[in-house]
This record gives structure tokens, sequence and C-alpha cells, in this order.
């Protein structure tokens, strides 16, 4: 999972001063040379690596290279039923995302800021068609969506049984890793409900509307990834070093 943050940082640009300034200055001659191909082939692989990050494979940001690249011991069993169990879904309010998050030691503030991520990549419209459809079974809207980004969201989801349509989460620059995440979420043009739960209480409210400020985000965004990549590690002889990170090794 290195190759996330290197790709990150060539594909993002302005990503790169904040998050290796201090930590880690020889990463960018590197991050260079070794990545800049993988994403030219695939614009979309910074958005699947950070998902795939948050989902099960950790980086610490602000240790030293060779450190990242050789420590880190993954556990040997990789359940998909673990996996979701784990998972928050686009589904969960408030109160089951804050819950989730505390369950790995992380707070409120971590919630809101890593949901910035939400920045970049791509969703399937079953993920929140329900929220365009029927919401409460009634063949009803969600109120808490912006009706007109509702409407725009129709045209490419048609219906809930549509589950390969795939939308921008941040349209418009949803390929750029910024903090535009953060207006468009208080003006209710969050994608998922987890997005929109972020508005239901006053505190995390408050985070978003610090959060629109894009240095402020990419510090935060920074700290909290590594309060992320600190979950469930495993030292000693725990586990083990994975040759591909998503891969137990055979
Ligand atoms: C707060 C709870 C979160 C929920 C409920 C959630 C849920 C989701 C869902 C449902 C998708 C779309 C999957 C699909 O339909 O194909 C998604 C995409 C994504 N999520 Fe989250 N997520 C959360 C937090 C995070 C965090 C903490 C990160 C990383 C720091 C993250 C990074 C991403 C990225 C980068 C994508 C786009 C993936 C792609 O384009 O292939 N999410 N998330
Ligand atoms: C959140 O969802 C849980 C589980 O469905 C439910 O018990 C709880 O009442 C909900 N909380 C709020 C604030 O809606
Ligand atoms: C909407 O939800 C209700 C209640 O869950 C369900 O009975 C109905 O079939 C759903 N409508 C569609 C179009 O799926």
């Amino acid at each position: 999972m290195l190759l996330l943050s290197f790709l990150l940082v060539c594909h993002g640009g302005s990503l790169r001063k904040s998050f290796y300034q201090h930590s880690c200055p020889q990463a960018d001659d590197i991050i260079k040379t070794k990545t800049l191909q993988h994403v030219s082939a695939d614009p979309n692989l910074p958005a699947k690596l950070l998902r795939l990050h948050f989902h099960d494979c950790f980086v610490r940001f602000n240790k030293p290279l060779w450190e990242v690249l050789t420590g880190r011991r993954d556990g040997t069993v990789s359940k998909s039923s673990e996996a979701l169990a784990n998972i928050p879904a686009p589904f969960f309010n408030f109160t089951q995302l804050k819950q989730n998050f505390a369950r790995k030691g992380l707070t409120v503030h971590d919630l809101v800021v890593l949901s910035g991520a939400h920045t970049i990549g791509i969703a399937h419209c079953n993920s929140f068609s329900n929220r365009l459809y029927n919401f409460t079974g009634k063949g009803d809207q969600d109120p808490s969506l912006d009706s007109t980004y509702a409407a725009f969201l129709k045209t490419k989801c048609k219906s809930l049984s549509d589950t390969t349509t795939r939308v921008e989460m941040d349209p418009g620059s949803s390929g750029n890793f910024d903090s535009h995440y953060y207006p468009n979420l208080l003006q209710k043009k969050g994608l998922f409900q987890s997005d929109a739960a972020l508005l239901t209480q006053d505190q995390s409210k408050g985070i978003a509307e610090e959060l629109v400020n894009q240095n402020k985000f990419f510090t935060e965004f920074a700290q909290s990834m590594e309060r992320m990549g600190a979950i469930k590690d495993l030292t000693g002889s725990a586990g083990e070093i994975r040759i591909k990170c998503s891969i137990v090794n055979s």
C-alpha cells in the first residue's frame, strides 16, 4: 500500500507538500520515477487504492520510507465476511458511523476528515439510489439530498435495479484530491447517506465547515490517515509482511 501514497502524491500534486514535506522529503524523486507510469495507465487507480487502504491495508505516512516499505505486517487471514462486518455501510446514520469509527479508536473528527476522501473516485448507483427512488419505502426521495443534484443523479441512475452504472462522487473534480467534498456536502450534495449524516450533528457539521479550507483539510487528512494506519497494527511475529498488499502470502 505504499504505492497508494505515491500515487496520490503524483496524481494530486498539491497533496504532496503536506504529506511529505517534513516526513519524507526524498519521497518526491522516488515517486516520480517509480509510479507515474501506473497512474497514466489508470487515472482511477488512486481512488481505488485509497478505498482499499481504508478497508484493508495500511500506510504509516509519517515514518521513514523504508519502514513503510518493509515494516507492515498484515493478517494471514483475509475473510470477506469479516471485512464487510467492519466496514461502515453507505446507509449508516451518524450514531452508527461514530460507533464504527470508535471501535477502531477513531474520533468524530477522524470520521469527518477521512470522509473527505470521497473527493475522489466513483460509486455504483446502488450505493445511494434508495435516496433517489425509495427512501422510506414509499417511492420517495431523501429530503436531505439537494433536489437539483438528485435530479442530476436520476439521469445517471435510472432505477433502483441499476447496479452497474457508476457516477463521480465529487462531480466536476472527482479526479482531484482537494477539499471540494466539504462545500458540496454543506450544500446537501454528499452522495451517500453516510455523508449527509455528518450534517445531522452540530459537532460534525462544524468540523466540515472548517475543512472547506484546503490547507486545513490536507493537514488534518494526513494526521487522520496516520491514525487510521495505526489500526490493528500487528508487530513481532504476528501476521506477515505481504509481498502483494492485497493478497495473503502463499
Ligand atoms: C465514513 C464511512 C464511509 C463509508 C460509509 C464509505 C462508503 C463508500 C462507498 C459505498 C463507496 C462506493 C463503492 C461503490 O459503490 O462502488 C465508497 C467509495 C470510496 N471511498 Fe468510502 N466510505 C467511507 C469512508 C471512507 C474513508 C475513510 C476512505 C479513505 C480514507 C474512503 C475512500 C473511498 C474512495 C477513495 C472511494 C472511491 C473508490 C473508487 O473510485 O473506486 N471512504 N465509499
Ligand atoms: C441509527 O440507526 C440505528 C440502527 O438502525 C437505530 O437504532 C438508531 O435509532 C438510528 N439513530 C438515529 C439518530 O437515527
Ligand atoms: C420500496 O420500498 C418498499 C418497502 O421496502 C418496497 O415494498 C417496494 O417494493 C420498494 N419499491 C421499489 C420500486 O423497489
